[in-house]
This record gives C-alpha cells, structure tokens and sequence, in this order.
C-alpha cells in the first residue's frame, strides 16, 4: 500500500523541491554489483544521537514516509535480510506491500525480495508474519542451533560455524542467484558484516529526536576490534533526501576507498 503522498525535498544531487518520494526513488537501483558476492546494503533509522533503538525496537524512530522508503529500497533488491536478534526482539516482516508487488511482477520480477534471516545458536522463533508469505525464504542457523525442521515453506541453511560467517552467506545467496542483499540490521549481524568489510552501501534515516540512552547504535562495536578502527573506511554521500526535519541518507563505500 502506497499510503502516500509522502512529500520530499531532493538536497543532493540534483536538489529539487516537494516531489513525490516515489518519484525521488524511481530510477533507484544498486549499481555498480561487485563480482562473485551479492552487493550488500544496510538499512537502518536511528536518533539525531545515534541510538537504533527506542523502548528496545526500531518503532517510533521512523516517520511512515520512512516505512514507505524502506519498501521502495526492498523492491529493487533481490533478497531482504535480517539477524535473528530482530526476529526475536520483534517480529519481522520483509515484504514490499501489493503495490510494489505488482510492479516488481510486470517488470518479470519475483513479487517480492528472498527473504533471509541469520541465526546463531540460540532459539529462532519458528512462526510469525515473516513466515507467512509466499516469498521464498531462507533461514540460516549456526551449526549447533537446535532446530532440525525447516518451518514450512523456508528453506534451513545450516552454516558450518557456530556463527553463519557473512561472506558463507554471501556465497549461498550468490548460488541461488541472488545479486543484492538488504541487511536491515540489526546492530549486531551489521557488525558482523562490517567486520569481514562486506558492506558496500549504507540507507541511513536519521530521526529527529535525541534520545540520550545507552541503546544499541547502527553497528554495534566488533568484536575484537573493528577492521577500520585506525583507518576509518570512508564513504561517498550518493543522495539525501528530506522530509519535514527527517533525512533520509545514502553513501556508497567502494572497495578501494
Ligand atoms: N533502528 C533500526 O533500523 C533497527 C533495525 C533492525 C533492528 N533494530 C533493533 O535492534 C535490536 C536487535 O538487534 P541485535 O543486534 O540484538 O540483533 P540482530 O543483529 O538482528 O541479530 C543478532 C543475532 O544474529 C545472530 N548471528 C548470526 N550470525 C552472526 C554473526 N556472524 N555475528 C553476530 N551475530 C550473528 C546471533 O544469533 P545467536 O544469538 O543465535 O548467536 C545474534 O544474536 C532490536 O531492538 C531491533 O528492534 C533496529
């Protein structure tokens, strides 16, 4: 459902005034697709402070414009992803909604992205909205994690480390012919990604409210140590967008930066 207008201002490139967001992100699509992995994107909404969480979920960082943006972005990627942590604390749901559906459907496009979750070893709830579409699903869990039964209509991956590794990810989702990843987070598997340096894009809503909390930030810090900790990995801003004291972010992060 386009609930719409959702009425933005183009900042950069190309600034224009009051457009229609869906008309901003019309010709959006992740370019420039690394060889031999899918490229990875993270989408997350925090604080002007920087915390990804509120009361202990993403709910009420994000305007509803925010929710729509976050389906045009999952309707141009071939697989939508989150770690377990989030399937826990929330419930997920992955989809594009009908209207996006549809057109992903006349552009001889599944209706929706692969969903994907990543677990560990501890318990992964086996049932909930994002069990109940008929987009193809993919759960993978660490090697020691208990479940032995796919739950219906997903296929179960089982990684041969405690934890799936990113890049074993990357190369299971890239043989079934999937090119682009969504990670929408949360903070923890984002690590994880960044750890083995496989994040490429960042979506980044910054929501304008300051919180002042402990709660866990984009990417929680690695552990033993992040890979950019000396030598910051710098990004290049590719759009902002805003809407009302919203802005929505996007910087590209190329292998040679
Ligand atoms: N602001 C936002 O945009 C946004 C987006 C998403 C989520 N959130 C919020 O973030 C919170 C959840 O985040 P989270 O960090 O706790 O959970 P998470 O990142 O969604 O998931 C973490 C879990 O992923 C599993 N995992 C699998 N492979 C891993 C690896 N290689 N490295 C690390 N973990 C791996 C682990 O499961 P095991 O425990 O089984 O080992 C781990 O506990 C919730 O409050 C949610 O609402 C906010």
């Amino acid at each position: 459902m386009n609930d719409g207008p959702h009425i933005v201002d183009r900042l950069w490139p190309n600034p224009a005034a009051e457009i229609p967001l869906d008309d901003a992100m019309a010709s959006f699509a992740p370019t420039d697709l690394p060889s031999g992995r899918p490229l990875v994107a993270i989408n997350m909404v925090t604080s002007v402070d920087g915390r990804a969480q509120l009361r202990g979920t993403a709910e009420g960082l994000g305007s509803r414009t925010d929710r729509r943006l976050m389906r045009l972005y999952r309707a141009a990627f071939d697989a939508v992803g989150s770690g377990s942590g989030t399937l826990r604390a929330t419930g997920i749901w992955l989809r594009v909604g009908d209207d996006l559906a549809a057109r992903r459907a006349a552009e001889g496009r599944p209706p929706n992205p692969v969903g994907v979750v990543i677990a560990g070893a501890e318990r992964v709830p086996t049932e909930g909205s994002w069990y109940e579409g008929d987009e193809p699903r993919i759960l993978i869990v660490g090697r020691d994690n208990a479940l032995r039964d796919a739950p219906p209509g997903t296929e179960l991956l089982r990684a041969p480390d405690e934890r799936p590794e990113p890049a074993w990810v990357l190369d299971q989702l890239w043989s079934r012919g999937i090119r682009s990843f969504l990670l929408e987070g949360g903070p923890h598997i984002n690590a994880a990604f960044l750890d083995q340096e496989l994040i490429d894009e960042v979506y980044w809503t910054i929501g304008a409210h300051l919180l002042g909390t402990d709660a866990l930030r984009m990417i929680a810090p690695v552990p033993g140590g992040s890979p950019y900790a000396d030598e910051p990995r710098h990004g290049r801003l590719t759009s902002v967008l805003r809407h009302g004291d919203e802005l929505f972010v996007r910087y590209r992060f190329d292998a040679d930066s």
